[in-house]
Order: structure tokens, then sequence, then C-alpha cells
């Protein structure tokens, strides 16, 4: 039996997770609350909270899976990428716990993570996972990324943004509409009582399979202060159909890349995964597609789209039966990179 548990500490969610056999036994997160009044994460907060969250997250998962810490068959952890002052709080504890205990350690990508959040059972005979080779939309507050997984491993990244990420978009420009934060999901909200096609904003136009978002938050930004001369009531009058219409922008502009890339590579099975995988209008959009085109689509269950350990532990289990373990002096690294 190979028991493992995962901790994710990467950006503003303390998270543990055990998993047995792939199966998984326990998954708590612990969100920190203390940046909502800032509009944003502040890094130095996030690595405060992460060492005051960390051992009961620990303890509170390997009790709710039944398993003690004797039971360990190895610990997992995310490495990077993210910021530098929370990786370190689940790397030392990864470091203190793998020595204590005599376990080895695995370093996990948290963008891999995301990736095989997708093989996550939550039984024994769950089989909904993707195929490889498959392609995988990563979109969260930090990512918009393309990428081709050919193996557990072995991942390419074919497209990423080269400005901001999507949930940046959604998270920006909720703020200049004084809506609250994290922006997306309130956008996903109010986007459902509005009308998509109200307001034109701009789209970009990049090569290849690459993203940009920051033209279309600009875009965004001067709709709202050419209107709001006209009339300062602007946005409150408008906000479902100004969230609608920025939201289908959003999913048209990654949705388009995404369909190009699964028509030259061949590729049917196409996934999505991170934070904004929760949008409704996302998720809907991939539906449409797997009907028009064919694709047999993977989207993760909404516990498993945020941050979470469940993603690292898993991905931490694929190593561990390969026998892939991570040196006592690895350190965390803070930019992305598969
Ligand atoms: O993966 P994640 O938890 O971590 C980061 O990378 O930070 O993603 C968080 C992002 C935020 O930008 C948030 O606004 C966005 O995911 N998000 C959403 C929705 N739920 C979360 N964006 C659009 N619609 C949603 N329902």
């Amino acid at each position: 039996m190979v028991t493992i548990i995962g901790i994710e500490s990467s950006c503003d969610d303390t998270a543990a997770a055990v998993i047995q056999d792939g199966v998984l036994l326990s998954s708590i997160i612990s969100s920190q609350k203390v940046h909502e009044s800032y509009g944003g994460v502040v890094p130095e907060l996030a690595s405060r909270a992460h060492q005051q969250n960390i051992i009961p997250v620990v303890d509170q998962a390997l009790k709710k899976a039944g398993v003690s810490k004797e039971d360990l068959s190895a610990i997992a952890f995310t490495r990077g990428p993210g910021l530098m002052g929370s990786l370190l709080v689940g790397t030392s504890f990864a470091k203190g716990f793998s020595s204590a205990l005599n376990i080895p350690m695995i370093d996990v990508n948290h963008l891999h993570g995301h990736v095989l959040a997708h093989f996550i059972k939550e039984t024994k005979d769950d089989n909904h996972q993707p195929q490889y080779p498959f392609l995988c939309l990563l979109v969260s507050g930090g990512n918009s990324q393309i990428i081709l997984v050919k193996s557990y491993k072995e991942m390419e990244m074919i497209g990423q943004t080269i400005d901001d990420a999507a949930g940046e978009a959604f998270d920006k420009c909720a703020k200049v509409m004084g809506l609250g934060y994290p922006g997306g999901p309130i956008v996903d909200k109010l986007a459902k009582e509005g009308d998509p096609t109200k307001f034109r904003l701009n789209k970009p136009h990049i090569p290849g399979y690459d993203y940009s978002f920051s033209g279309l938050k600009t875009s965004f930004l001067y709709l709202l202060r050419d209107e709001l001369k006209k009339d300062p009531d602007f946005i409150e009058k408008n906000k479902a159909d100004l969230c609608a219409s920025l939201q289908k922008t959003i999913i048209d502009v990654l949705m388009e890349k995404l369909r190009r890339a699964a028509k030259d590579s061949g590729i049917s099975e196409v996934a999505v995964a991170g934070g904004v995988s929760a949008n409704s209008g996302l998720r809907a959009a991939f539906e449409d597609h797997a009907r028009r085109y064919g694709w047999k689509i993977h989207i993760p269950p909404f516990g498993y789209t945020t941050d979470n350990a469940a993603m690292i532990a898993i991905s931490g289990y694929f190593k561990y039966l390969d026998g892939i373990f991570c040196p006592i002096d690895a350190a965390p690294f803070s930019r992305v990179s598969m």
C-alpha cells in the first residue's frame, strides 16, 4: 500500500491531502481571508499565515484520512512556482517531516499538479482520467497556458500568456468596477444575468498559441472611463452586461487558441485546469466544443480547480511509483517553468 501526504503552500492556500494507492482519503484547505481587504495577495502576510496553519492542516488531513504519520510512504510538496516566502513554509515543513519520519520527499511542480488533478480518484473504480497525449488549458490567477501533456512527467508548454493571466484579467477588471476580491467568481455570478453582446472589447492578435490579456484590460478601463464621463452611475446600471461581455471576450480568446492547438496537433482529448476552470461560461464553452468538434473533454470537480493539495499528492504518487525522489537540500523556485 502506498500512502502519500501532499502539501501545498505556493500562494494563499495552506493545504494538505492524503492519497492511498491513487485514491483520495482527505483534502483539507485553509484559505487565507487576511488578503481580502487588500484586494490581492500580500506575500508577507501569506507566509505568516502558512506558518500558523500548516501544522493544524496536516494534522486534520491525517485524522480525516484515518492514517497515522507512521503509515506514510512519502511526503510530496509544492516546490514552485509561487511566492517564495509561501513556498519556503511548505518546503521546510516537508524536510522536517521527512527527516523525522525517515520517509522520502517528493517535489512537485505546481503547474504539473493542476494538470494531474484530473487523475485524482475519489473511489477505486473512478475511471474518468484523460488518456495521454492530451491538451490542457491551465488558467488561474497566475497562469494562462496551453500544455501538451505526453505523460505525468512530460509536459510541454506550447502557448502561454505574454503579460497578464486570464484570472488576473477577471480580477483586475472586477476591481475597477468596485466588485470584491477575487473578482472571477463575482463576475461569473453577475454575468449570468447580463447580455454578453452588449459591449465590444478589444481582442488581442498574438501569433501562435500565446495569449495576452493586458490590452483587453486597458480596453475595459477606457470603456468605463468614457462612459462614466457621460453617466456617473454607468457601472451600477450596467454591471451584469459589463461582466457578461468581459467574460465572453476572455472565453472567446482562450478557446480560439485552444481550438487551433487541437486542430494543428490532431489531439481531441482536451482538459481544463486551474482556478478559472470553475467559470461557468468556460465550462459551457468546453461542452459546446465537445459537441461541435468531437472533443473528449475533462473538466475537474470544483474542489480541484483552485489550489489544493490532492493534486500535489497524486503527482507525488506517480513519482513515488517510479522511485523519483528529491534531495534534502532542494530549494523552492518562484518562476514559472514546466
Ligand atoms: O488556481 P487559483 O486558485 O490560484 C491562483 O493561481 O491564484 O486561481 C485563482 C483565480 C483567481 O484569479 C480567481 O478570480 C479565478 O481563479 N476564479 C475564477 C472563478 N473562480 C475562481 N475566474 C472566473 N470565474 C470563476 N468562477
